[in-house]
């Protein structure tokens, strides 16, 4: 017998099976062959959330959970955070390679000619109201680029599919920016060719009447490092439904579309607008323990706290306090930061955090930096789901060449009624539903 297999014995039979183990990990399909007779479908494995089921192999991301560990292609997210450009970090994920000078030139000229939008999506985006939350005007319109662009469909044409890469990656802070100035009511921003990506987000988002917008240096450098903190994290919500959505060939807008959904969620990317309304709902030191308490009996969530793999410390939060201070210095202190502050330092205190190793997570601190830059909280997930295009691309390509990948489709456990008689609609009785 190998020594890397698995021996499972059925109890119900007295049979033995043997599975290999490659990777740390067994074949779910192996279980299938456990049967108590021919008639048995064979044993299946119930794993709601996906708790510890791996999907696909990768070479992206690398997470320790335990430790800390984010790499992006095996290099640490702090050395890349410390001396990349993010759309370097970008080619680095989707090719996996850091670029050379030439490359890198390259690549950025690329991006950086894909940024402008037909201009049918302004008319998209002037269809939405006023009030519209630029997390779904986003989501929205890039679903609506998909019109505009039909020969994405092609998914297996690798030149096709590049080409849409580059458009995504491009054009999704153009449409970032048209949703913000759309909220305000302002005149559209075109795209500046000479700024860099992050700057040029920034002409776009807050350029007025003067003539070329300059963007403060130290927060354009914060927000490139926010995006190369936010632009992969393997196989979380948003990345599994953008493997999911694409794993069925739909089009890699309404794949990222359907990504962004995901994203969109308070217990996912939208946690980092949730946690400026807690911070506001606190409002001060003084009322933090009467908001833990609540926390502890089960009333709500302490958002940006917690994490299905971090169960120490996420890396990009302890990254993201540093560039605080930097941004902090050039915009004043955002007076929120003291009630995070004090936040954090009761709750790593408290027995029920520590037990169930609950940390800040990456939206904890980023909204308070995004704030103090000039962003209203709504537009908080949008500037997650900029970089993160990046990470959904990459698997999204990484899944569609890989020949052990099929259509996603889990298995269920039927737990509801069988071969029932059809009730005529004269001798119904009313039955009480719950929704
Ligand atoms: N506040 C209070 N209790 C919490 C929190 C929290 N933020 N997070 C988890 N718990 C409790 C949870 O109630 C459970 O307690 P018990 O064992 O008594 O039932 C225990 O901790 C384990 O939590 P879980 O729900 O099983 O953990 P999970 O891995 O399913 O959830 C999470 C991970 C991130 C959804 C969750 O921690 C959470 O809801 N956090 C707040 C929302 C948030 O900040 N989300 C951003 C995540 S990081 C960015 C991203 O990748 O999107």
């Amino acid at each position: 017998m190998s020594a890397s297999t698995l021996t499972v014995t059925d109890n119900r039979t007295g049979s033995t099976y043997e599975m290999p183990i490659e990777d740390g990990t067994v074949r779910a399909m192996d279980f299938r062959k456990i049967k108590t007779g021919a008639d048995d479908f064979g044993l299946m494995l119930y794993d709601p959330a996906f708790m510890n089921t791996a999907s696909c192999r990768s070479s992206i991301t690398y997470i320790d959970g335990d430790r800390g560990i984010l790499e992006y292609r095996g290099y640490p997210i702090e050395q890349l955070a410390e001396s990349c450009s993010f759309l370097e970090v970008a080619y680095l994920i989707l090719f996996g390679e850091l670029p050379t000078a030439d490359q890198l030139d390259r690549w950025v000229y690329e991006i950086t000619h894909h940024t402008m939008l037909h201009e049918t999506t302004k008319k998209f985006m002037e269809g939405f109201r006023h009030d519209a939350h630029p997390m779904t005007m986003l989501i929205s319109s890039v679903t609506a680029l998909s019109t505009v662009y039909p020969e994405a469909t092609e998914v297996h044409d690798p030149t096709s599919r590049f080409l849409q890469i580059k458009r995504l990656i491009a054009k999704m802070p153009s449409i970032a920016a048209m949703s913000y100035r759309h909220s305000l009511g302002f005149p559209y921003v075109y795209p500046d060719n000479d700024l860099s990506y992050t700057e040029n987000f920034m002409n776009m988002l807050w350029k007025m009447v003067e003539p070329k917008y300059a963007a403060n240096p130290v927060l354009a450098r914060a927000l490139e490092v926010l995006f190369i903190l936010h632009a992969d994290h393997e196989q979380n919500c948003s990345t599994s439904t953008m493997r999911a959505v694409g794993s069925a060939l739909a089009n890699p807008y309404l794949c990222i579309s359907s990504a962004a959904s995901a994203l969109s969620g308070p217990l996912h990317g939208g946690a980092n607008e949730e946690v400026i309304k807690m911070l506001d709902e606190i409002d001060t030191a003084a009322n933090i323990p009467a908001y833990i308490a609540s926390v502890k009996g089960g009333k709500r969530k302490l958002m940006g706290f917690g994490h299905r793999v971090y169960k120490n410390f996420d890396p990009r939060a302890t990254l993201i306090k540093k560039i605080a201070e930097q941004v902090f210095e050039v915009t004043g202190r955002n007076p929120k930061l003291d009630i995070a502050l004090e936040l954090e330092r009761i709750a790593l205190q408290d027995e029920y955090f520590i037990s169930r190793k609950l940390y800040p997570n990456v939206d904890f601190y980023s909204g308070l930096i995004y704030q103090a830059i000039g962003f209203k909280p709504e537009m908080f997930t949008v500037l997650f789901a900029i970089p993160r295009t990046v990470g959904w691309l990459s698997q999204w390509q990484e899944m569609i060449v890989d020949p052990a990948q099929k259509i996603a489709r889990p298995r269920q456990v039927y737990t509801g009624a069988r071969n029932r008689r059809f009730i005529p609609m004269a001798e119904r009785k009313p039955v009480e539903v719950k929704a």
